[in-house]
């Protein structure tokens, strides 16, 4: 039987400037590793360490894996100065994933806070692959200064894909040369058009973003059910076996990371 332990060699093959602190890594495992939008894999820097990280790129792309890092300590560190040809290994998928079954017929907005745009845009791909599918997709997106936006390249094209399909984005202050919105990005939220009895809200961002976007959501008028938040926490085996992320009775890396709000609104501390 394979050993969960054992990771899967894999090549960088190209590596993407997104910002000054955000890469995309282009990745070819030695073999397939089929996953759904949402899903994470543990990520090995050889002589570093291991790290988990949501594929940015298409679950429909089966040969390669994007995953999109943001430059916070060791191993990522390590990642940033990577060239293409670098070997690491990946181990996964982990996790349920979005639950995309729930948003068929639906009005879906995602919001997303600076790389939280990453694992988000897995399921962009996904939705994006078949917009007749759903009602609406409504994307909501903020980083602190226009050089943090994170895919920029891929604003307009997702504009475009079909009419029930949006895209608007702010920062968080003024900035030389920006003529787009600013303000956090919950004020995205304050004139938000869709209908919210069929709609499911999707965040992923810091956990503080994640806090206000549920506060404001709720204002609004979703009921804690209509929302799913990607609870990114620190996480070791990824199989429920280490006990290092769990929220309330549940451990993220086995019933999350995405997590429908209403089961987790009780936890104290559940924005950490
Ligand atoms: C399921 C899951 C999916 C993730 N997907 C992505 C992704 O797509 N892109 C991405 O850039 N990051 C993602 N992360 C976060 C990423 O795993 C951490 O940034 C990474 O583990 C940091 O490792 P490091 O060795 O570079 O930093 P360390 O040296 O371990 O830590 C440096 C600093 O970062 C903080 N930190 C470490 N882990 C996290 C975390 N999970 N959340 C917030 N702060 C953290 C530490 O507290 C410390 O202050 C994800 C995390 C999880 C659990
Ligand atoms: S990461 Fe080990 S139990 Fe979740």
């Amino acid at each position: 039987m394979k050993n969960p332990y054992y990771p899967i060699d894999t090549v960088v093959e190209d590596i993407i400037t997104e910002t000054p602190t955000i890469k995309t890594f282009v990745l070819k495992p030695a073999k397939p590793i089929p996953f759904r939008a949402g899903q994470f894999m543990q990520l090995t820097v050889p002589g570093e360490g291991e790290a988990p990280f949501t594929p940015s790129s298409s679950p429909s792309v089966k040969e390669r894996m994007e995953i999109t890092v943001l430059r916070t300590g060791k191993v990522t560190d390590s990642l940033h100065e990577f060239k293409p040809g670098a070997k690491v290994g990946l181990r996964g998928p982990f996790g349920k994933g979005y639950p995309l079954e729930k948003l068929e017929g639906k009005e879906v907005l995602i919001v997303g806070g600076g790389v939280g745009l990453a694992p988000l845009r897995s399921l962009i791909y996904a939705l994006l692959e078949n917009p007749a599918k759903y009602k609406r997709v409504s994307i909501k997106y903020g980083a602190r200064l226009p050089d943090e936006l994170c895919f920029r390249r891929q604003y307009e094209e997702w504009s475009k894909v079909a009419p029930n399909v949006d895209f608007t984005n702010t920062i968080d202050v003024e900035a030389p040369g920006w003529t787009g919105r600013v303000g956090l990005v919950t004020t995205l939220l304050d004139d938000l058009d869709v209908n919210i009895d069929q709609s499911i809200a999707l965040s992923c961002g810091p956990e503080i973003m994640l806090k206000f976007v549920t506060l404001k959501l709720l204002e609004v008028g979703y009921k804690p059910i209509q929302i799913y938040l990607s609870m990114n926490r620190k996480m070791s085996c990824g199989m429920g076996k280490c006990g290092r992320c769990n929220v309330g009775h549940y451990y993220l890396c086995v019933d999350g990371p995405d997590m429908n709000y209403d089961k987790i609104k009780h936890v104290p501390n559940v924005f950490g």
